[in-house]
């Protein structure tokens, strides 16, 4: 009993070493605690139990920022994400606002802020549609905003034609 008491508590001692060279050795070399890794399971926001709802998209541009006792929304195809703590970009006046209040997937890649603001995906390149995977990340992984919930589309018609190439485009950020 004593032999298997002193196993474990060795075991122990060994596992709390290890923990701390981890994250010791992290920081020294890297500066981070985390081997430099930042994303999902970094975030906070992965472990807190928050409610999710669907939204209709009338619900959802309630919540573009022109009301300020209102939490600022956005959504990237279908998800819905809470960026009331960027809203110097996603408030009244900032340079993404349009992104505010709606699924405006399309415009990310295509960057046709004015024409594509809607989820409509169809005819994107193999690329593009990379591209909104991008984004997509980039707000689930985001440390500052949380995921609320999900946008309901109606499905959009065979027949509606495929929003086309805009002129004003702003270019992807080098
Ligand atoms: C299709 C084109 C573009 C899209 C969709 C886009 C979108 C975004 C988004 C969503 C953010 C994040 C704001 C946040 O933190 O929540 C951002 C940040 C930023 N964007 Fe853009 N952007 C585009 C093009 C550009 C261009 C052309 C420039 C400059 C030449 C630029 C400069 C910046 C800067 C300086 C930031 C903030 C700093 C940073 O996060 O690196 N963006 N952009």
């Amino acid at each position: 009993m004593a032999k298997k008491t002193s196993l474990l508590s060795q075991g122990l001692i060994a596992l709390s070493w290890s923990i701390l060279f981890f994250f010791l050795g992290s920081y020294l070399i890297t500066e981070t605690w985390t081997w430099g890794y930042r994303g999902k399971w970094t975030n906070i926001h992965s472990y807190l139990p928050y409610k999710e709802r669907v939204f209709t998209e009338q619900e959802l541009a309630r919540y573009d920022g022109s009301d300020p006792s209102l939490p600022i929304y956005l959504a990237i195809d279908g998800d819905v994400y809470d960026v009331t703590k960027g809203a110097g970009w996603y408030g009244k006046g900032g340079s993404y606002h349009h992104f505010s209040g709606k699924d405006a997937a399309r415009a990310y890649v295509t960057g046709c802020f004015q024409d594509h603001l809607t989820h409509d995906l169809r005819g994107l390149t193999a690329e593009q549609l990379k591209g909104v995977e991008h984004w997509k990340k980039f707000y689930e992984n985001h440390h500052t905003y949380h995921k609320v919930g999900r946008v309901h589309h109606d499905p959009i018609p065979e027949n509606a034609p495929i929003p086309k190439p805009c002129k004003s485009a702003t270019k992807q950020k080098p």
